[in-house]
Protein backbone atom coordinates (compact mmCIF):
# COMPACT_ATOMS: atom_id res chain seq x y z
CA UNK A 1 0.00 0.00 0.00
CA UNK A 2 1.36 3.80 -0.64
CA UNK A 3 2.12 5.49 2.60
CA UNK A 4 0.45 9.03 2.47
CA UNK A 5 3.11 11.36 1.09
CA UNK A 6 3.22 12.90 4.90
CA UNK A 7 4.10 10.51 6.45
CA UNK A 8 7.08 10.00 4.09
CA UNK A 9 8.14 13.82 4.55
CA UNK A 10 8.32 12.64 8.75
CA UNK A 11 9.65 9.12 8.04
CA UNK A 12 13.45 9.97 9.03
CA UNK A 13 12.32 12.98 11.60
CA UNK A 14 12.37 10.94 14.59
CA UNK A 15 16.01 9.19 14.21
CA UNK A 16 17.63 12.62 14.11
CA UNK A 17 16.80 12.80 17.73
CA UNK A 18 18.26 10.96 20.40
CA UNK A 19 16.57 12.03 23.40
CA UNK A 20 13.61 9.70 22.30
CA UNK A 21 15.85 6.86 22.62
CA UNK A 22 15.97 7.46 26.48
CA UNK A 23 12.02 9.17 26.69
CA UNK A 24 9.06 8.99 25.64
CA UNK A 25 9.12 12.80 25.18
CA UNK A 26 6.25 14.66 25.32
CA UNK A 27 6.78 18.07 26.48
CA UNK A 28 7.55 20.21 23.67
CA UNK A 29 5.17 23.14 25.52
CA UNK A 30 7.65 23.30 27.64
CA UNK A 31 11.03 23.19 25.73
CA UNK A 32 11.47 20.74 22.70
CA UNK A 33 14.60 18.75 22.03
CA UNK A 34 17.65 19.27 20.18
CA UNK A 35 18.08 17.31 16.57
CA UNK A 36 21.66 16.08 16.31
CA UNK A 37 21.18 18.15 13.15
CA UNK A 38 20.78 21.32 15.36
CA UNK A 39 23.46 19.54 17.62
CA UNK A 40 26.02 19.49 15.09
CA UNK A 41 25.55 23.20 13.57
CA UNK A 42 25.91 24.63 16.93
CA UNK A 43 29.43 22.30 17.38
CA UNK A 44 30.54 23.24 14.29
CA UNK A 45 29.88 26.94 15.13
CA UNK A 46 31.80 26.85 18.81
CA UNK A 47 34.92 24.99 17.04
CA UNK A 48 35.04 27.64 15.03
CA UNK A 49 35.04 29.75 17.61
CA UNK A 50 37.35 27.93 19.56
CA UNK A 51 40.06 27.11 17.16
CA UNK A 52 39.94 30.68 14.60
CA UNK A 53 37.88 32.89 16.55
CA UNK A 54 35.04 33.12 13.61
CA UNK A 55 34.81 34.86 10.65
CA UNK A 56 32.21 37.57 11.01
CA UNK A 57 31.09 37.81 7.30
CA UNK A 58 29.92 34.17 7.49
CA UNK A 59 28.34 35.05 10.47
CA UNK A 60 26.44 37.62 8.60
CA UNK A 61 25.52 35.36 6.20
CA UNK A 62 24.11 33.11 8.73
CA UNK A 63 22.07 35.73 10.08
CA UNK A 64 20.43 36.30 7.22
CA UNK A 65 19.95 32.58 6.40
CA UNK A 66 18.32 32.20 9.45
CA UNK A 67 16.35 35.19 9.06
CA UNK A 68 14.96 33.83 5.67
CA UNK A 69 14.26 30.86 6.90
CA UNK A 70 11.67 31.89 9.92
CA UNK A 71 10.35 34.20 7.20
CA UNK A 72 9.72 31.58 5.50
CA UNK A 73 8.19 29.32 7.81
CA UNK A 74 5.45 32.01 8.66
CA UNK A 75 4.82 33.75 5.21
CA UNK A 76 6.70 36.65 5.56
CA UNK A 77 9.36 38.63 3.99
CA UNK A 78 12.90 38.76 5.18
CA UNK A 79 13.08 42.36 6.07
CA UNK A 80 9.72 41.81 8.63
CA UNK A 81 11.38 39.64 10.74
CA UNK A 82 13.54 41.15 13.75
CA UNK A 83 15.92 39.10 16.15
CA UNK A 84 14.77 38.85 19.67
CA UNK A 85 15.85 36.86 23.05
CA UNK A 86 13.10 35.03 23.80
CA UNK A 87 9.03 36.49 23.07
CA UNK A 88 8.94 38.59 26.55
CA UNK A 89 11.65 40.38 24.32
CA UNK A 90 9.47 40.68 21.19
CA UNK A 91 6.38 41.78 22.92
CA UNK A 92 8.00 43.94 25.01
CA UNK A 93 9.89 45.38 21.77
CA UNK A 94 6.00 45.90 20.14
CA UNK A 95 4.22 47.53 23.59
CA UNK A 96 7.66 50.06 24.09
CA UNK A 97 7.26 51.52 20.12
CA UNK A 98 4.16 52.80 19.95
CA UNK A 99 3.81 56.34 20.97
CA UNK A 100 1.44 55.89 23.59
CA UNK A 101 -1.32 58.37 24.43
CA UNK A 102 -4.23 58.49 27.70
CA UNK A 103 -7.08 57.05 26.14
CA UNK A 104 -5.63 54.23 24.07
CA UNK A 105 -6.52 50.57 25.12
CA UNK A 106 -4.92 47.11 24.60
CA UNK A 107 -7.69 43.98 24.65
CA UNK A 108 -5.78 40.67 26.13
CA UNK A 109 -7.11 38.05 28.42
CA UNK A 110 -4.74 37.62 31.17
CA UNK A 111 -6.01 34.40 32.76
CA UNK A 112 -5.04 32.86 29.41
CA UNK A 113 -2.13 34.20 28.48
CA UNK A 114 1.50 33.86 29.50
CA UNK A 115 2.72 36.02 32.51
CA UNK A 116 5.10 37.29 29.69
CA UNK A 117 2.29 38.21 27.72
CA UNK A 118 0.70 40.26 30.39
CA UNK A 119 3.57 42.54 31.91
CA UNK A 120 4.41 44.40 29.17
CA UNK A 121 0.91 45.90 29.13
CA UNK A 122 1.32 46.64 32.43
CA UNK A 123 4.10 48.37 32.71
CA UNK A 124 2.94 50.88 29.65
CA UNK A 125 0.06 51.90 31.96
CA UNK A 126 2.44 54.57 33.15
CA UNK A 127 2.06 56.01 29.59
CA UNK A 128 -1.62 55.97 29.89
CA UNK A 129 -2.71 52.90 28.25
CA UNK A 130 -5.39 51.20 29.75
CA UNK A 131 -4.92 47.46 29.82
CA UNK A 132 -8.53 46.17 29.09
CA UNK A 133 -9.18 42.57 29.78
CA UNK A 134 -12.09 39.93 28.31
CA UNK A 135 -12.23 36.77 30.82
CA UNK A 136 -11.88 33.13 29.75
CA UNK A 137 -14.63 31.16 28.65
CA UNK A 138 -14.22 27.34 29.60
CA UNK A 139 -10.55 27.95 28.94
CA UNK A 140 -11.04 29.63 25.92
CA UNK A 141 -9.56 33.32 24.74
CA UNK A 142 -13.18 34.54 24.14
CA UNK A 143 -12.51 36.37 20.71
CA UNK A 144 -16.31 37.65 19.88
CA UNK A 145 -15.33 39.21 23.84
CA UNK A 146 -12.53 40.62 23.04
CA UNK A 147 -13.96 42.14 19.18
CA UNK A 148 -17.06 43.58 20.99
CA UNK A 149 -14.49 45.29 23.28
CA UNK A 150 -12.67 47.37 20.44
CA UNK A 151 -13.06 51.08 20.01
CA UNK A 152 -11.96 53.74 18.80
CA UNK A 153 -9.09 54.32 21.24
CA UNK A 154 -8.21 50.10 20.81
CA UNK A 155 -4.69 50.08 19.22
CA UNK A 156 -3.63 46.33 19.91
CA UNK A 157 -5.27 43.15 20.62
CA UNK A 158 -2.81 40.36 21.75
CA UNK A 159 -3.26 36.94 22.28
CA UNK A 160 -1.44 33.40 21.97
CA UNK A 161 -1.94 31.36 19.06
CA UNK A 162 -2.35 28.19 21.43
CA UNK A 163 -2.43 28.56 25.24
CA UNK A 164 0.11 27.30 27.30
CA UNK A 165 -2.68 24.95 29.30
CA UNK A 166 -5.59 24.04 28.57
CA UNK A 167 -3.20 24.45 25.27
CA UNK A 168 -6.24 25.17 23.08
CA UNK A 169 -6.08 27.22 19.80
CA UNK A 170 -7.37 30.46 19.44
CA UNK A 171 -9.68 31.75 16.80
CA UNK A 172 -7.21 34.02 15.46
CA UNK A 173 -8.38 34.20 12.02
CA UNK A 174 -11.42 35.99 13.09
CA UNK A 175 -9.67 38.07 15.84
CA UNK A 176 -7.48 39.24 12.89
CA UNK A 177 -10.03 39.79 10.47
CA UNK A 178 -11.73 42.43 12.97
CA UNK A 179 -8.11 43.72 13.94
CA UNK A 180 -7.25 44.39 9.89
CA UNK A 181 -10.85 46.26 9.79
CA UNK A 182 -10.43 48.72 12.47
CA UNK A 183 -6.35 49.12 12.11
CA UNK A 184 -5.98 47.61 15.18
CA UNK A 185 -2.68 45.72 15.73
CA UNK A 186 -3.15 42.12 16.07
CA UNK A 187 -0.18 40.67 18.21
CA UNK A 188 0.41 37.22 18.51
CA UNK A 189 2.48 35.10 21.23
CA UNK A 190 3.21 31.93 18.53
CA UNK A 191 5.18 30.50 21.66
CA UNK A 192 3.01 26.89 21.55
CA UNK A 193 2.70 26.67 17.28
CA UNK A 194 5.79 28.00 15.69
CA UNK A 195 7.23 24.76 14.25
CA UNK A 196 4.10 22.96 14.83
CA UNK A 197 1.07 24.32 13.85
CA UNK A 198 1.21 26.10 9.90
CA UNK A 199 1.01 29.79 10.04
CA UNK A 200 0.63 31.90 7.34
CA UNK A 201 0.61 35.30 8.37
CA UNK A 202 -1.34 37.57 5.97
CA UNK A 203 -4.35 34.69 5.62
CA UNK A 204 -5.21 35.42 9.25
CA UNK A 205 -3.95 39.08 9.15
CA UNK A 206 -1.44 38.19 12.13
CA UNK A 207 0.63 41.69 12.28
CA UNK A 208 3.12 40.81 14.49
CA UNK A 209 4.45 37.56 16.06
CA UNK A 210 6.75 36.49 18.89
CA UNK A 211 8.45 33.31 18.97
CA UNK A 212 11.33 31.77 20.86
CA UNK A 213 13.11 28.85 19.48
CA UNK A 214 13.49 26.80 22.71
CA UNK A 215 10.05 24.97 22.36
CA UNK A 216 8.58 24.04 18.63
CA UNK A 217 11.64 25.66 16.92
CA UNK A 218 13.80 22.79 18.60
CA UNK A 219 16.39 25.40 18.79
CA UNK A 220 18.02 27.12 21.70
CA UNK A 221 17.09 29.31 24.40
CA UNK A 222 18.12 32.98 24.46
CA UNK A 223 17.21 33.03 21.12
CA UNK A 224 13.97 34.26 19.13
CA UNK A 225 12.10 35.89 16.43
CA UNK A 226 9.57 38.83 15.74
CA UNK A 227 7.93 39.23 13.15
CA UNK A 228 6.16 42.75 12.39
CA UNK A 229 4.28 43.90 9.08
CA UNK A 230 5.93 45.91 6.95
CA UNK A 231 2.96 48.52 6.91
CA UNK A 232 3.10 48.30 10.77
CA UNK A 233 7.08 48.15 11.22
CA UNK A 234 7.29 51.29 9.42
CA UNK A 235 4.73 53.24 11.69
CA UNK A 236 6.61 52.17 15.21
CA UNK A 237 10.09 54.11 16.58
CA UNK A 238 11.65 50.94 18.68
CA UNK A 239 13.06 51.79 22.32
CA UNK A 240 16.08 51.04 21.40
CA UNK A 241 18.43 51.80 18.65
CA UNK A 242 21.92 51.10 17.33
CA UNK A 243 23.45 50.60 14.09
CA UNK A 244 21.27 46.99 12.66
CA UNK A 245 18.62 49.15 12.76
CA UNK A 246 19.47 52.10 11.07
CA UNK A 247 19.85 52.02 7.37
CA UNK A 248 23.37 52.67 6.23
CA UNK A 249 22.95 50.25 2.86
CA UNK A 250 26.47 48.11 2.86
CA UNK A 251 28.09 50.05 4.95
CA UNK A 252 30.84 48.45 7.36
CA UNK A 253 29.26 47.81 10.84
CA UNK A 254 31.25 50.21 12.54
CA UNK A 255 29.73 53.14 10.30
CA UNK A 256 28.53 56.15 11.87
CA UNK A 257 26.53 58.19 9.54
CA UNK A 258 25.20 61.54 9.48
CA UNK A 259 23.17 62.25 12.78
CA UNK A 260 19.93 62.36 10.53
CA UNK A 261 19.76 58.93 10.40
CA UNK A 262 17.17 56.94 8.55
CA UNK A 263 15.78 53.72 10.12
CA UNK A 264 16.79 50.35 8.92
CA UNK A 265 13.72 48.56 6.27
CA UNK A 266 10.69 47.24 8.53
CA UNK A 267 11.36 44.39 10.74
CA UNK A 268 15.07 45.27 10.74
CA UNK A 269 14.84 48.85 12.84
CA UNK A 270 14.36 46.65 15.52
CA UNK A 271 17.61 44.84 15.40
CA UNK A 272 20.07 45.97 18.17
CA UNK A 273 23.89 44.78 18.49
CA UNK A 274 25.32 41.31 17.54
CA UNK A 275 23.56 39.01 17.09
CA UNK A 276 23.46 35.45 19.17
CA UNK A 277 24.99 33.41 16.38
CA UNK A 278 25.14 29.96 18.65
CA UNK A 279 21.76 30.53 18.73
CA UNK A 280 21.78 31.15 14.92
CA UNK A 281 23.36 28.36 14.06
CA UNK A 282 21.30 26.30 16.22
CA UNK A 283 18.11 27.77 14.25
CA UNK A 284 19.22 27.54 11.36
CA UNK A 285 19.62 23.94 10.92
CA UNK A 286 16.38 23.55 12.73
CA UNK A 287 14.48 25.71 10.86
CA UNK A 288 15.96 24.19 8.07
CA UNK A 289 14.56 20.60 9.10
CA UNK A 290 11.29 21.75 9.72
CA UNK A 291 10.43 23.63 6.86
CA UNK A 292 11.98 20.08 4.79
CA UNK A 293 9.58 18.11 6.96
CA UNK A 294 6.63 21.06 5.85
CA UNK A 295 4.47 22.59 9.36
CA UNK A 296 1.12 21.53 6.97
CA UNK A 297 2.67 17.83 7.66
CA UNK A 298 3.92 18.38 10.95
CA UNK A 299 -0.01 19.50 12.15
CA UNK A 300 -1.80 16.84 10.97
CA UNK A 301 0.86 14.60 12.27
CA UNK A 302 0.43 16.09 15.72
CA UNK A 303 -2.80 17.08 15.74
CA UNK A 304 -3.68 13.08 15.57
CA UNK A 305 -1.45 12.13 17.97
CA UNK A 306 -3.49 14.39 19.88
CA UNK A 307 -6.84 13.45 19.22
CA UNK A 308 -5.92 9.20 19.73
CA UNK A 309 -4.08 10.64 23.05
CA UNK A 310 -7.34 12.50 24.68
CA UNK A 311 -9.68 10.16 22.91
CA UNK A 312 -7.77 7.06 24.86
CA UNK A 313 -7.91 9.28 28.35
CA UNK A 314 -11.29 10.00 27.78
CA UNK A 315 -12.37 6.35 27.46
CA UNK A 316 -10.46 5.85 30.84
CA UNK A 317 -12.60 8.54 32.02
CA UNK A 318 -10.27 11.33 32.82
CA UNK A 319 -11.48 14.68 32.66
CA UNK A 320 -9.60 15.96 29.57
CA UNK A 321 -9.81 19.80 29.36
CA UNK A 322 -12.31 20.72 26.43
CA UNK A 323 -14.05 17.05 26.20
CA UNK A 324 -14.01 15.37 23.15
CA UNK A 325 -11.35 16.94 20.38
CA UNK A 326 -12.90 19.39 18.59
CA UNK A 327 -12.11 23.27 17.31
CA UNK A 328 -10.00 23.74 19.65
CA UNK A 329 -7.45 20.57 19.52
CA UNK A 330 -3.98 21.86 18.20
CA UNK A 331 -0.75 19.35 19.75
CA UNK A 332 -1.80 19.99 23.23
CA UNK A 333 -3.62 17.67 25.49
CA UNK A 334 -4.27 18.54 29.66
CA UNK A 335 -6.77 16.11 31.70
CA UNK A 336 -7.65 17.77 35.25
CA UNK A 337 -9.13 20.97 36.27
CA UNK A 338 -7.42 24.35 35.55
CA UNK A 339 -5.73 25.92 38.90
CA UNK A 340 -3.19 28.57 39.82
CA UNK A 341 -0.80 25.73 40.49
CA UNK A 342 2.09 24.77 38.70
CA UNK A 343 3.91 22.39 41.16
CA UNK A 344 0.88 20.04 41.54
CA UNK A 345 -2.55 19.22 40.05
CA UNK A 346 -5.18 19.61 43.29
CA UNK A 347 -5.51 16.04 42.69
CA UNK A 348 -3.50 13.37 44.37
CA UNK A 349 -4.38 10.68 41.80
CA UNK A 350 -3.37 12.89 39.13
CA UNK A 351 -0.31 13.94 41.18
CA UNK A 352 0.84 10.10 41.46
CA UNK A 353 0.36 9.71 37.89
CA UNK A 354 2.54 12.11 37.10
CA UNK A 355 5.11 10.75 39.62
CA UNK A 356 4.30 7.18 37.73
CA UNK A 357 4.80 8.15 34.32
CA UNK A 358 7.92 10.33 34.94
CA UNK A 359 9.49 7.07 37.00
CA UNK A 360 8.70 5.37 33.53
CA UNK A 361 10.70 7.76 31.14
CA UNK A 362 7.31 9.95 30.24
CA UNK A 363 8.56 13.22 29.93
CA UNK A 364 5.00 15.63 30.57
CA UNK A 365 4.52 18.88 32.59
CA UNK A 366 2.26 20.04 34.91
CA UNK A 367 0.97 23.53 33.84
CA UNK A 368 -2.25 25.23 35.49
CA UNK A 369 -3.12 22.40 37.80
CA UNK A 370 -3.13 19.97 34.38
CA UNK A 371 -1.31 16.89 33.19
CA UNK A 372 -0.19 18.46 30.43
CA UNK A 373 0.94 16.20 27.24
CA UNK A 374 2.31 17.88 24.31
CA UNK A 375 3.17 16.63 20.76
CA UNK A 376 5.75 17.48 18.22
CA UNK A 377 6.77 16.00 15.04
CA UNK A 378 9.49 13.20 16.22
CA UNK A 379 6.60 11.79 17.91
CA UNK A 380 4.53 8.76 16.97
CA UNK A 381 1.47 6.51 17.83
CA UNK A 382 3.45 4.29 19.59
CA UNK A 383 4.08 7.02 22.08
CA UNK A 384 0.81 8.05 22.77
CA UNK A 385 -0.06 4.36 23.34
CA UNK A 386 2.77 3.63 25.94
CA UNK A 387 1.34 6.91 27.79
CA UNK A 388 -2.42 5.31 27.39
CA UNK A 389 -0.91 1.64 28.47
CA UNK A 390 0.83 2.74 31.52
CA UNK A 391 -1.99 5.44 32.31
CA UNK A 392 -4.25 2.09 32.40
CA UNK A 393 -1.73 -0.11 34.80
CA UNK A 394 -1.94 3.13 37.19
CA UNK A 395 -5.62 3.22 37.24
CA UNK A 396 -5.73 -0.47 38.01
CA UNK A 397 -3.85 -0.42 40.95
C1 LIG B 1 2.50 31.11 25.64
C2 LIG B 1 3.89 31.36 26.16
N1 LIG B 1 4.43 32.58 26.08
C3 LIG B 1 5.67 32.84 26.53
C4 LIG B 1 6.44 31.85 27.10
C5 LIG B 1 7.84 32.12 27.59
O1 LIG B 1 8.31 33.37 27.23
P1 LIG B 1 9.88 33.66 27.05
O2 LIG B 1 10.31 33.06 25.76
O3 LIG B 1 9.96 35.12 27.06
O4 LIG B 1 10.57 33.04 28.22
C6 LIG B 1 5.92 30.57 27.22
C7 LIG B 1 6.72 29.51 27.87
O5 LIG B 1 6.29 28.60 28.44
C8 LIG B 1 4.61 30.32 26.73
O6 LIG B 1 4.09 29.10 26.82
Amino acid sequence: MNRPIELDALAGARAQFPALERWTYLDVAGRGVLSREARAALDSHLDERMMAGGDKARFFELVETTRARFAQLIHAAPDEIAFAKNISEGLNMIATAFDWKRGDNVILCPELEHPNNVYPWLNMQRYGLEVRTAAARDGHIPVDEMIARMDRGTRVVTASTVTFAPGFRTDIETLGRACRERDVMLLVDAAQSAGILETDVSRVHIDALAVSTSKGLLGLYGMGFLYCRREWAERLIPAYLARFGVDLGDAHEATLGDHSFRFAPAARRFDLGNYNFAGCAAANASLGQILEWGTSNIERHVCALARALAEGFLEMGLPVSGGAPGPQLANIVTVGELSADHYGTGDDRFNRLYEYLSANRVKLSIRRGTLRFSCHVYNTMEDVERVLGLTRQFLAC
